[in-house]
């Protein structure tokens, strides 16, 4: 309806409290809230602190009774030619059973629990057995290799991991026991190992404590075990979710219990319009937060139906997947990343493929995970004849801060910005002195504290990593680490990392890892890894190297190549290196990344005032010249 977003707005300015309170009647409490926020306990205060509550149940058990019979998950699996549909009914009984095998090993509130699993349905089922006994689920993504696991086993010291045998990637498997059974090599945390045979590559379970999860999820449900759900309060932990920082050692991004209910059941209807039975999809993967967010938890808590795709974009078998799947599930909107739509249009640049299936059902769709560039979203608009509507948002904040309210009132699109804040975050642009900075004009993106429900209270075991990380650069707001502008209409740009976090495919990055692992090689002295351009992914890591005299260069860059994707793994996609004399420093120290990434996307750089030796530049594109002529 016209002006419902900002009569939403005035409402939430006026009285933050009363407007969550509200959005609160959407949850069903054990104890209901009586105080909304608590400013005086947390970095920057709590919310909903004395409600007592349960996700499993809002999330599955309370839809039992009224749509017990309507279909809960949808897992479409190009990958195995499968597509397996299961009732809220069906996936009531199922997480029941492996809540009862989790309580048969010990777990319960509190306990941190490892899931090493891919995008199977199996995966929803531990994530919400998880919450049903108040465990705190900590995902990882599968296309990360055994040392990125083995720092989230020492980081969240997990009482289990669940693990399924492998992963499918197209032509090849992931056999996930091998990268499990390294990184408890690696881990000083060596918890015990419930694993989940896939007929694809089944494990051997000849890991240290490692048993067969199938075998005991299978007996839990033919003697129809289940466990009731556990109260919590709404500001335990469910989930920590780690996530790129500046550093190599990943941030724990710890998500509560009652605030993500509340945002995400409110950003179901509001944002992406669903209704309750309706079928979304978010083609994600359940290893990052667009995965935790919206193919388990949003859908659900509103009793609509998830699409859990187990395929690629493009190859799967070909370009017309997506569209597949929406016409065959009657997929209503669909959220993906700009990086997937790209992918699509160069294998079907006239966008002729989605007029081969019916998607009169299908109202929008999203994209999110980095910057929506125009012609794909032009693309898009004309071959699906939707809206096509960007969102920003970040793993810390669990949904969107800046998006286009589609089920409350489509706001007019303005291509290459996200469109306008969301109740509950205070969008403010400032310089690096910490000045408000006025309409148009380009700056550090903050949002004024507090942050809205679902926001991440802290980082696992880490407050003060916490505040450093995010509050006290710009005290009062917590600082996004992306620069952008506010336009004279209120749209929000955003336009780039502040920090050295590069986003791949939609994956965010960081090249602190990166340049970890090339360090640690013994040919390298120093390094720097920048985040050029890419027409399909966005951004590629290039790592530039420099080696101890006297060493050949011969064969190194495989060397490199494959130590990457061993230690970080294949989703960092790291597949170039270039030799240098030397890198381009200031006079105090600091390696110019940016000019390197201006130079490494071929544009046109000035000469840093504070550059501590010119020559530098000239060798890196020297070097950069020589490679693409031997290409
Ligand atoms: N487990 C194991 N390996 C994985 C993996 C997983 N879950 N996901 C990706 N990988 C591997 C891929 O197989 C690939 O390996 P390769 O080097 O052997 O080919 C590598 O990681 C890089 O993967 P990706 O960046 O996904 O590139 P791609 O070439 O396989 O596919 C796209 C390109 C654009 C189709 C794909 O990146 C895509 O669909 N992206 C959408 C991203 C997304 O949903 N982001 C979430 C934010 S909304
Ligand atoms: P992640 O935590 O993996 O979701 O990555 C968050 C980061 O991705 C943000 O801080 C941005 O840098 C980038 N990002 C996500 N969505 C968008 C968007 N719609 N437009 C621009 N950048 C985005």
């Amino acid at each position: 309806m016209p002006g419902e977003y900002a009569a939403t707005m005035d409402a939430w300015r006026q009285d933050p409290y009363a407007f969550w309170l509200d959005a609160s009647r959407a949850i069903d409490w054990i104890e209901p809230p009586k105080a909304v926020f608590d400013a005086t306990t947390g970095a920057y205060g709590r919310w909903f602190p004395d409600a007592v509550c349960n996700t499993c149940w809002n999330a599955v058990d309370r839809h039992v009774p009224t749509r017990g019979h309507q279909l809960a998950v949808i897992h479409d699996s190009p990958l195995t030619g499968t597509i397996t549909r299961w009732t809220y009914a069906d996936l009531a009984v199922r997480v029941g059973a492996m809540a009862a095998v989790l309580t048969d090993f010990g777990i319960k509130k509190g306990d941190r629990v490892i899931v090493y699993m891919p995008m199977i349905p199996e995966t929803l089922v531990a994530m919400l057995a998880c919450a049903r006994v108040g465990a705190i689920h900590s995902v990882v993504f599968g296309g990360f290799a055994a040392r990125e696991l083995a720092a989230r086993l020492d980081d969240s010291e997990p009482s289990l991991i669940l693990a399924a045998s492998c992963g499918i990637e197209p032509g090849r498997l992931v056999p996930y026991e091998d990268l499990v059974n390294e990184a408890r090599e690696i881990a000083t945390c060596k918890p015990p190992v419930l694993m989940f045979q896939r007929p694809h590559h089944p494990a051997r379970l000849d890991g240290p404590d490692t048993h067969d999860l199938g075998s005991l999820y299978e007996a839990a449900l033919a003697a129809g075990r289940t466990v009731p759900c556990e109260p919590l309060m709404g500001t335990d932990p469910l989930y920590i979710l780690y996530t790129s920082g500046t550093t190599g050692h990943p941030k724990g991004v710890v998500r509560d219990n009652a605030g993500h209910m509340v945002a995400l059941a409110w950003s179901m209807t509001n944002v992406y319009g669903i209704k309750p039975g309706e079928v979304f999809w978010a083609a994600s993967d359940v290893g990052w937060v667009v995965g935790h967010s919206y193919i388990v938890y949003a859908p659900l808590l509103i009793g609509a139906t998830t699409v859990l795709y187990e395929g690629k974009p493009v190859g799967t078998p070909d370009a017309g997947a997506f569209w597949r799947v929406i016409a065959e599930h009657d997929v209503k909107a669909l959220f993906t990343a700009p990086t997937a739509i790209r992918a699509v249009k160069k294998e079907d640049p006239d966008g002729k493929l989605p007029a081969e299936y019916d998607l009169s059902g299908f109202r929008a769709l999203f994209l999110a995970g980095e910057r929506a560039d125009p012609a794909s979203i032009a693309w898009a608009e004309q071959a699906l004849n939707v809206p096509v509507l960007d969102h920003w948002w970040q793993t810390e904040t669990g949904w969107a801060i800046v998006g286009n309210p589609f089920g409350l009132e489509p706001l007019p699109v303005k291509p290459g910005s996200p469109t306008k804040p969301m109740p509950g975050y205070d969008v403010v642009i400032l310089s690096d002195a910490g000045e408000e900075l006025s309409q148009g004009r380009l700056g550090n993106v903050v949002i004024r504290l507090p942050l809205p429900p679902s926001c991440l209270p802290t980082l696992w075991g880490d407050d003060e990593r916490f505040r450093s990380a995010y509050l006290t650069r710009f005290e009062g707001f917590y600082n996004t680490s992306d620069a952008g502008l506010i336009d004279e209409d209120g749209y929000v740009f955003i336009m780039a990392r502040t920090d050295d976090v590069i986003n791949v495919a939609g994956h965010r990055l960081s090249t602190g890892v990166m340049e970890d692992v090339l360090t640690s090689h013994p040919a390298v002295v120093e390094c720097a890894v920048v985040g050029a351009d890419d027409p399909i992914k966005g951004q590629v890591p290039v790592g530039f190297v420099v080696v101890k005299p006297g060493t050949s260069v011969d064969g190194l860059e495989a060397e490199l190549v494959a130590k990457v994707r061993h230690e970080v793994g294949p989703v960092a996609a790291f597949k170039h290196v270039i030799a240098v004399p030397r890198l381009p420093k200031t006079r105090s120290g600091k390696t110019l990344r940016a000019t390197m990434k201006k130079i490494a996307d071929g544009e046109a750089y000035t000469m840093p005032a504070t550059i501590d030796d010119p020559g530098a530049l000239a060798d890196i594109e020297n070097a950069m010249t020589q490679r693409s002529e031997s290409a």
